[in-house]
């Protein structure tokens, strides 16, 4: 066969690897964090919060009873209520950040190390309704993941730290989403974002990566092995084509 033939099979086999088969192999996987499984799976009766993640999710039962009987005091013994007790508005949407980092199965994306993810944009819309629930909320951090006093495993408000409001703080829903979990999640006003919370169908699964961007060091890893995938792909669909 020519040489140029071969080409055309591989630059063939290798479109159709990228575009038809390299996504779903991303995203059939969870991300590596404390209570999350392997991979995406569907619940049952024991799974008690986090409901719109039920049929396809990355965190266990065990985690959704815990997290609706003790928040995430039990899980991380940390407690939301540490300048006195948050208002049950801002609390639900506290929750509902901590169902989706632990259950959303598109987040893996967007992974870095060590059960991180890095800029996963959030619906501008989702972020401003989250900031009105907790404007009024006090808060002795900024970034919840990295200005605690974080010793013997428990979380508390470091001694030279005050209480103070949400709408002192973050400013704004812009702020909240940029600052509150350091650069977990990036403010999104376009339409490719993702919410919080949900009902029915997961609108998560459609959001892609911003390539034009600086991507988290973990999608390289993840492109890495679609790449090599892919690799493994074409040269088996060489030689069904050549
Ligand atoms: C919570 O703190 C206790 C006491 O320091 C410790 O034994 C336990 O392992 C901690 N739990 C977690 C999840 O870090
Ligand atoms: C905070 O909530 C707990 C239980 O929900 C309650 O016992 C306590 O009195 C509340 N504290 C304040 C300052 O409202
Ligand atoms: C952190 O907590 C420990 C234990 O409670 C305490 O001894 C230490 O002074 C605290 N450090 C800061 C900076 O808050
Ligand atoms: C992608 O990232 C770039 C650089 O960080 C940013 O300027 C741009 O607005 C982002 N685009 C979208 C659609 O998120």
């Amino acid at each position: 066969m020519a040489r140029s033939g071969v080409f055309v099979c591989l630059f063939l086999a290798a479109f159709v690897g990228e575009f038809c088969l390299g996504h779903e192999e991303e995203v059939a996987k969870c991300i590596d964090g404390p209570y999350h499984k392997d991979k995406p799976s569907p619940e049952g009766p024991d799974y008690v919060e986090c409901q719109p993640w039920k049929e396809n999710t990355c965190c266990t039962a065990g985690f959704t009873a815990q997290l609706e009987k003790s928040n995430v005091e039990v899980l991380y013994n940390f407690s939301w209520h540490h300048c006195g007790n948050l208002s049950k508005e801002c609390e639900r949407y506290i929750k509902n950040e901590e169902c989706f980092y632990s259950c959303e199965p598109s987040l893996i994306k967007w992974h870095t190390s060590g059960g991180g993810v890095k800029q996963v944009p959030i619906c501008a819309d989702y972020c401003d309704k989250w900031y009105d629930a907790c404007k009024n909320d006090m808060t002795c951090a900024e970034d919840w993941l990295a200005d605690f006093n974080f010793t013997l495993s428990q979380y508390s408000c470091r001694t030279d730290s005050k209480c103070l409001r949400f709408s002192e703080l973050y400013k704004d829903g812009e702020g909240l989403c940029n600052k509150m979990w350091g650069q977990s999640f990036t403010y999104e006003k376009s339409n490719n974002c993702m919410v919080m919370w949900f009902d029915g169908k997961n609108p998560n699964e459609k959001v892609k990566l911003n390539t034009t961007g600086e991507n988290p060091a973990g999608a390289a890893v993840t492109s890495y092995q679609s790449k090599f995938i892919n690799i493994a792909l074409a040269l088996s669909l060489i030689k069904l084509l050549c």
